[in-house]
This record gives C-alpha cells, sequence and structure tokens, in this order.
C-alpha cells in the first residue's frame, strides 16, 4: 500500500475544503481559483455527516458527486473524509447516552463537534456505516485518492468517563491484567485500602476531592488513546478494501497529550499532522520543526503530511496573530524541509458564519485582492518548484526520547515537585540542539537506537525495564547517552523500582541519587560550568562515573551535578539540573563534537538548515541576511545559481547541480 497519496507529482498543495457552506456559484469559483493558486488536493466531507445521511439511514450523495466531479475536471484531487467529528442533531437526539462525560463529570453538550464518544456502541455502529457507504460510493472514484478518518481524535477531549466507556473500561482491563491480583499488584491498592474483590467494583477514575491512584489514572489513560484507536480502525478496515491510504489528521504530533501516537502511528498508511503555531511565542518556529521531526519520526522516517496549518489568523487562541510578510511560506517550506509531502491548510475559504469565520484561510473574506491570497498563489507556485524534494528522506545523527505513557505519568499529581512539566524538558533539549543546526528525530526509548550518535532522555521519568536494557545495550555498544534528572525513577505502573533512584539506570550511568530537593519558585541554581538551573537539585553519589560539573550553589552545594560513565563501549552522561537552553548549549556541544556528530558551523543562530535526501534547505528567520559557504548548486525556488546568501525571511532550497 503506498504510503502516502497517488497525488499527480511533487508535493502536495491545498487544504480543507468545505464546499456545503456555499451556494453553487461559489463553489464554481472555488474551483477555479484553486486551479489559479495551484492546489492539487483538498480534504472534502470532514464535517459533512448530516449533509450526507440528513436522518438516519437516509443518504444523500447527490451534493458531493458533483462537487467530486467538478474537482476532478480541474485535475484536483481528494482526500475524502469520514465526517464522524460532527454528530448530527438527530444522532444526539436519539442516542443522548452517547455524550461524552468529562472526568469532573460535566456531560459535553451539542452545538458543537466531537459531541459522542468513541466507545459507544450506537457511535461506532454509525460511523461504520457510514465509512461503508463512502466506500462503496467513492472507492472507485478516480479523484478520490485518499481518505481522512474522523478529526483530530483526542481533541479536545481525551478521556470520556460516560456508562459506555467505563464498561468498555472493565473489560480492557480484563485483558490487560487478566486477574485481579495482579491488577491490584499493579495499582498498589494496598495503599489506601483500595483492594479489588471483582472488576465490577472498579469504576473510572473520576474526579475527587483528593488523589486517585495514580496507576489507575495511567491504565486510564492509555485505555482512552485505545478507544479512540480502536473507532478509527473500525472505520479504517472498512475503507482499505478500497486499496486507498487511509489517515487522520494527528491534532498536533507535540501538543497532543492525550493520545499514544507511537501506538497509533503504524495503523496509518500515511502520518498525517495539523500544525498550528502559537502567535504569541516568540521563535515559534522552533517548535514548528519540533513538530515536523515528531511527524517524520512517528512515519519511521519516510514522508509524511502536513494536513492543515495556517495563513495567518488561528481564531481558537486568545489572541489571532496574523502571520507577518514571510511567515507563512517559511512556515510551510519548513515542514516539507524535515519531511512532509503535502503543503495544506484549514481552511480554503473563510466561512462567513459559525465559529471559525475569524480563522484565516486561503482566500480570506477580502477576496483575491489580499496580501494572503496573493502569498497563496506565490507559494503553490513555489510548492511546484520543489517537486524533485517529494520522497526525499532526512536523516538525524541525534535523538530524543519521547513517551508519552512517561509523559502522562510525570504530570499527574503529587510529584516531588509540581514544576515538573514534560515539554518544558523536551524543548529546553530541543531548543538547544535546533539552535546548534542539529536535526533530531524523536523515539520511543524501547525503539532500534543503535544509529544514532547521540541520544538524550529528557526527564524520562516512567521506564520500563526493558527500555532501560535497551539504552544501556546503547551505551554498552558505543553510544553518547545523556540521560537528564528525573529519569529511569518508575516502572510502567508507575511503582518505583527497587532500590536507590534511579533504579533502572543506575548501573549505566555508574551513580545514585540520594534525595530530591526541588527549588522553591523562581529559585535557580547554578552549575561550576556556568550554566543556570531551574526546578530541580538533587543530592548525588558517584558510583564509577566521574563529576564534570558540581553544583555551585543552592541545596546540593559543591555535589556532583553534570557527571560522566564510561560503560562498554560508550558513555553514559547525567544532567542533575534543569538547565535553561543557554545553558544546554556548551554541554551539547562538547559532546556532539565528542560523538562526532556533524553539523554546521558559523552559520547565524536563525538560519535553519535541513537537508532532506539531495537537497539542502535555509531558511532565515533573522532580520538579517545570512550567508553559507560552501553550498554550490541551484536554488529549486528561483531556478538560478545558489549564491551564499539567503535575504532576511528568506528561503533557498539547494539542489546540487547535475554533472
Ligand atoms: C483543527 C481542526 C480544524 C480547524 C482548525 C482551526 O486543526 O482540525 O477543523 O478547526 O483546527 O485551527
Amino acid at each position: 500500500m503506498s504510503r502516502y497519496p497517488a497525488v499527480p507529482e511533487g508535493i502536495a498543495f491545498g487544504g480543507d475544503y468545505n464546499p456545503e457552506q456555499w451556494p453553487a456559484e461559489v463553489q464554481e469559483e472555488d474551483v477555479r481559483l484553486m486551479r489559479e493558486a495551484g492546489v492539487t488536493l483538498v480534504s472534502l466531507g470532514v464535517f459533512s455527516w448530516v449533509q450526507t445521511e440528513p436522518r438516519e439511514g437516509v443518504y444523500e450523495f447527490g451534493w458531493l458527486d458533483a462537487i467530486v466531479d467538478r474537482l476532478h475536471d480541474a485535475g484536483i484531487s481528494v482526500n475524502l473524509g469520514t465526517p464522524t467529528a460532527a454528530p448530527p442533531a438527530w444522532f444526539s437526539r436519539a442516542y443522548p447516552d452517547a455524550f461524552p462525560v468529562t472526568r469532573e463529570g460535566v456531560r459535553v453538550g451539542a452545538g458543537g463537534r466531537q459531541h459522542a464518544c468513541s466507545s459507544h456502541p450506537a457511535f461506532r455502529a454509525a460511523s461504520a456505516r457510514l465509512a461503508e457507504r463512502l466506500a462503496e460510493r467513492y472507492g472507485d472514484h478516480p479523484a478520490v485518492v485518499m481518505w481522512h478518518v474522523h478529526n483530530e481524535y483526542g481533541a479536545p477531549l481525551g478521556e470520556c468517563y460516560c456508562a459506555a466507556s467505563t464498561a468498555a473500561w472493565r473489560l480492557w482491563l480484563r485483558r490487560r491484567h487478566e486477574d485481579l491480583d495482579a491488577l491490584n499488584a499493579a495499582w498498589g491498592t494496598a495503599f489506601w485500602g483500595q483492594r479489588y474483590g471483582d472488576w465490577e467494583e472498579i469504576d473510572a477514575p473520576r474526579w475527587s476531592h483528593t488523589v486517585v491512584n495514580p496507576a489507575q489514572r495511567l491504565d486510564y489513560a492509555r485505555f482512552a488513546s485505545e478507544e479512540h484507536l480502536s473507532h478509527f480502525r473500525l472505520q479504517r478496515d472498512i475503507l482499505r478494501r478500497t486499496g486507498k491510504p487511509v489517515t487522520t489528521n494527528f491534532a498536533g504530533t507535540v501538543n497532543c497529550k492525550s493520545m499514544d501516537l507511537w501506538r497509533w502511528a503504524p495503523e496509518l498508511d500515511v502520518i498525517a499532522n495539523d500544525h498550528y503555531l502559537n502567535g504569541e511565542q516568540p521563535d515559534n518556529h522552533i517548535w514548528l520543526s519540533m513538530s515536523a521531526d515528531l511527524s517524520r519520526s512517528l512515519a519511521g522516517g519516510e514522508p509524511w503530511m502536513l494536513m492543515e496549518h495556517s495563513t495567518g489568523a488561528i481564531s481558537w487562541q486568545a489572541r489571532g496573530i496574523a502571520k507577518r510578510p514571510g511567515e507563512m511560506r517559511r512556515n510551510s517550506l519548513a515542514h516539507v524541509a524535515r519531511g512532509s509531502d503535502s503543503v495544506l491548510f484549514f481552511q480554503w475559504r473563510a466561512s462567513r458564519s459559525g465559529a471559525e469565520k475569524w480563522h484565516s484561510a486561503m482566500l480570506p473574506h477580502g477576496g483575491t485582492g489580499t496580501r494572503i491570497w496573493q502569498d497563496v498563489v506565490a507559494l503553490g507556485a513555489d510548492v511546484r518548484r520543489l517537486a524533485p524534494v517529494r520522497g526525499g528522506r532526512v536523516t538525524a545523527e541525534v535523538a530524543v526520547a519521547w513517551d508519552w505513557e512517561s509523559y502522562w505519568a510525570l504530570e499527574l499529581e503529587w510529584r516531588p515537585t509540581g514544576d515538573l512539566a514534560f515539554r518544558e524538558r523536551v524543548d529546553a533539549f530541543y531548543e538547544a540542539l535546533w539552535r546548534e543546526h542539529v536535526t533530531v528525530d524523536f523515539v520511543h526509548p524501547s525503539a532500534d537506537i543503535s544509529a544514532y550518535k547521540v541520544v538524550v532522555l529528557p526527564s524520562s521519568y516512567l521506564l520500563t525495564e526493558g527500555s532501560a536494557k535497551n539504552l544501556q545495550r546503547y551505551v554498552e555498544g558505543g553510544g553518547h547517552l545523556l540521560v537528564s534528572y528525573f529519569s529511569g525513577v518508575v516502572d510502567e505502573h508507575d511503582t518505583v523500582h527497587e532500590g536507590p533512584y534511579p533504579g533502572a539506570l543506575r548501573e549505566v550511568l555508574g551513580l545514585s541519587v540520594e534525595e530530591f530537593h526541588p527549588l522553591r519558585e523562581h529559585e535557580t541554581v547554578t552549575l561550576t560550568g556556568g550554566g543556570t538551573g531551574r526546578v530541580w537539585s538533587e543530592r548525588v553519589h558517584l558510583v564509577g562515573a566521574r563529576a564534570e560539573q558540581h553544583f555551585a550553589d543552592g541545596p546540593d552545594a559543591g555535589h556532583p551535578a553534570y557527571t560522566s560513565h564510561d560503560f562498554g563501549a560508550g558513555t553514559a552522561r547525567y544532567l542533575a539540573a534543569g538547565l535553561t537552553p543557554a545553558g544546554l548549549r556548551p554541554l551539547l556541544g562538547a559532546l556532539l563534537d565528542r560523538a562526532g556528530v556533524s553539523r554546521p558551523r558559523d552559520l547565524p543562530e536563525n538560519l535553519e538548515l535541513v537537508r532532506r535526501g539531495a537537497h539542502t534547505f535555509l531558511i532565515n528567520h533573522g532580520p538579517a541576511p545570512a550567508t553559507v559557504t560552501g553550498l554550490s548548486g541551484t536554488d529549486l525556488l528561483t531556478g538560478a545559481p545558489f549564491t551564499g546568501d539567503v535575504p532576511p525571511g528568506g528561503v533557498a532550497v539547494v539542489a546540487p547541480t547535475q554533472e
């Protein structure tokens, strides 16, 4: 099966198209303007359940037939959605118990979207019927090149606590733990007298006035991700019979905490990601890169699809910050640089009514006279020029561990400090590496990491014995492992590994940690190397490792803060402090050099350089012109020889000159 859609050629360009919002004459204009902009692929029907099935069991495909045919005549391919994210009013009326319920016990209301529970039998049956009918009708249509199931599973609500979910949860627990003794042991129910004597006694971990068993919460997070996944699979299996690839759009790989995307990824025929900039965040292009790198990593290095991003303002953020001139282009091409074979937007034409009318679109309310429209047309031309990039691979020598289970566990209540945040540590390491011009892959700690020169483990609190052994083998085999504080502390049940911390990693790190000394809010510590740390300090005892740096102040002044342990043919390093990105850079720089990681030198910090296949992408995020030496070839975007200069805010994509 093709891993990405059979769009005519090159990098797909387009976006979500919601023709049901518009009369026929506007649709006609839409298709004409799509051709003008160079659109090659649209996602259709993502929210059009009620148009497709206006009453239960009554289907109306005429309107969809007409637009699919019209798009086909215009040479535009269709990524056809199953509209299950928008249950119609008749569905909610007929099945009122299908509304999701929050952990606090609030029943979600209608009038929005995503208001049916993935575990509810009536919702499942209706979803399967819709997928059957769509597959029957459009499976052979030449315009339909792929399927788009549902929309952004887990967003905004990951966990549902309705009666159907609770029943499904008990079944899931029986499969996972097999017998009650095993469950009682895994959840540590001896504590606070929580022992269960019957499966039916077990409830979902609803909101309570104090902390609910963390192992139970962790299992519920796993269960919730699996339930949505099984709703996806139900539709996917039906649609796959058409022989066309099936995907679903992730609600931002780095932002979607509720879905374990390592489990989802192998179930999709192509990875599809939605990415929205946080308009107010400085240097938000760094987090765009991170989202793209995680998307590529989930795709196992293969090309993936940028399914949605924005041309400008995002209406669900507190302030709809417009993109500055050139920003949309840089954003789009950065995704392509990092492995996307598509540049797609939400949405084609700005809505006049409904919840998202203040969201930017490819065709704004102001029409073709606007700057955004002109930029979209120009971007379409750029994307066409990048056809040779399609299918190219990005290779990375450095990997950063990312594990959703550890993310969930770390951020449950009553940890050593409430300041622990998974993204804070991952972001700090990622930012430091980005500014060192190092492209990274993300890996699950149990994955095959043997090919990486450096692996970073940012606060991986939950680590199974198996993953710990995997990391140990990596170091034994010659790898350079960098572990940050509060890693390898508990197993998959949130049970502390036996013996001194960090139980799972003590041997490979050659040290033990006696006591944690979390810092007060705004308190910092300094390391002897000069870096500043926040959140954390701890008492490290060396058991074979050597101290590279010590705490210069704070509760552990004079004790090791950064250590190094030669183990087998490799080295395991440990950082006991929460260094800022600026503090991490020199430390990482030395490690990268030591491990022989190749990286460009003497580049301006704001110049993003990524190699994809034979092509080098240079994206200048800074206000000054950037010069790159030692790189020659043709700039695909201009067709002219690359001069070495990248103007402020500009992009070059350098292809080697053919001999
Ligand atoms: C999400 C959804 C889209 C749209 C955009 C707006 O990504 O999938 O339907 O709501 O957000 O940013």
